[in-house]
């Protein structure tokens, strides 16, 4: 059985070449992103190994359907790049790993608050040249401040537990609301209005499509501090930089994702000229640190993504129960 692995990275291959030797699969991975144009690689293949950037639209979908695929494997949570719609249509079944790690990407989320907070970030640079200065890398005190959770599944349940530590007042909005959570649930005008730190937690929908926008930051408190860790289209970016431009307005931004981010992130660009301008300005401010989707990515996650995945596939293969199969509501 082959799998054939789009979006590879090096990192992926430690990972699933000895797991794929003990199921006795054979992976072919492969750099390309999977577009339309692509997806013709995958003939060799079974089945069709995919990850976040991944373009997984109807086009895609019926260029696989052309090569028999008999299945996708999403090395990851997010599905919001695969159209379901179109694998049902083309009886394509596909499967994820909804929770590998929530752990991985809490911690991510918080490393990235205290990061821009404390202007760790900016401190890093000027040691590294000597520069010894502190003016301008004043912080506040996180202890006793409002952290607003939105999204309060796997990865809100483990920023929820983080924040408690910090000895921050945690309130949270989810449609869905947990009640086995010691947590005060409340709506999200409240939510804007009463955080110091919005963490966003929820996966992107049309529901959550900018559910940061210009009218979510004018209710914000002055000095709010937002991290996203979940999907670049939950934030306008737009209005983000519109804020950003007031001083004083936005205490800092932490973000692990961005909404144009597909064909920039996982790449080293740094030889090149960036034509993305938003994302160029975004990188200017102070109080603003970008990493690149990386808030998984930890020994443990990615251990357990990769035999997630392989378990997805042999339960494929095997015509057992598809437990991880994402199916149109
Ligand atoms: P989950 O499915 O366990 O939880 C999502 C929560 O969001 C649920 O409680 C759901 O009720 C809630 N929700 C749904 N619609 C909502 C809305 N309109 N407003 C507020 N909440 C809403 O998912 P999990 O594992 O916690 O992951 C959350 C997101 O994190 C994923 O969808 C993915 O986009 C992102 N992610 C990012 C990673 C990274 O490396 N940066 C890695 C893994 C996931």
């Amino acid at each position: 059985m082959k799998i054939v692995f789009f979006s590879s990275k090096p990192y992926d291959e430690i990972w699933f070449t000895p797991l794929c030797d003990d199921y006795g699969y054979t992976p072919i991975y492969l750099t390309s992103k999977l577009t339309p144009d692509t997806a013709a690689l995958s003939q060799k293949g079974d089945l069709v190994c995919a990850f976040v950037n991944d373009d997984l639209s109807e086009e895609t979908v019926a260029e696989l359907a052309k090569y028999n695929i008999q299945g996708i494997l999403m090395r990851c949570a997010g599905f919001n790049n695969v159209d379901i719609r179109a694998c049902q249509k083309y009886n394509i079944p596909v499967l994820r790993v909804p929770g590998y790690s929530p752990q991985a990407v809490a911690e991510f989320a918080m490393g990235l608050y205290l990061c821009v907070n404390r202007r760790i970030h900016k401190a890093y640079a000027r040691t590294r040249d000597f520069n010894m200065n502190i003016n301008g890398l004043m912080g506040r005190d996180i202890h006793g401040c409002t952290a607003g959770i939105i999204g309060t599944g796997k990865i809100g349940q483990a920023m929820i537990k983080i924040c408690k530590g910090f000895d921050m007042n945690v309130i949270a909005y989810d449609p869905y609301p947990n009640n086995s959570l010691d947590i005060k649930y409340v709506d999200l005008d409240y939510l804007f209005r009463t955080s110091d730190f919005i963490s966003l937690h929820c996966p992107l929908t049309n529901e959550t499509k900018y559910i940061i926008d210009e009218a979510a930051l004018s209710k914000m408190r002055k000095g709010i501090f937002i991290v996203n860790t979940s999907r670049g289209q939950l934030i306008k970016t737009d209005a983000l930089l519109e804020a950003l431009l007031t001083p004083g307005r936005i205490g800092g931004v932490g973000l692990d994702v961005y909404e144009e981010e597909s064909d920039l992130y996982y790449e080293d660009k740094s030889s090149e000229i960036i034509e993305d301008e938003k994302l160029a300005r975004l990188i200017t401010f102070p109080n603003v640190i970008l990493t690149s989707h990386q808030g998984y990515f930890t020994r443990e996650a990615m251990q357990a993504i990769a035999i997630e995945t392989l378990e997805n596939a042999y339960a494929l293969f095997n015509s057992l129960p598809l437990t991880n199969q994402i199916t149109v509501p």
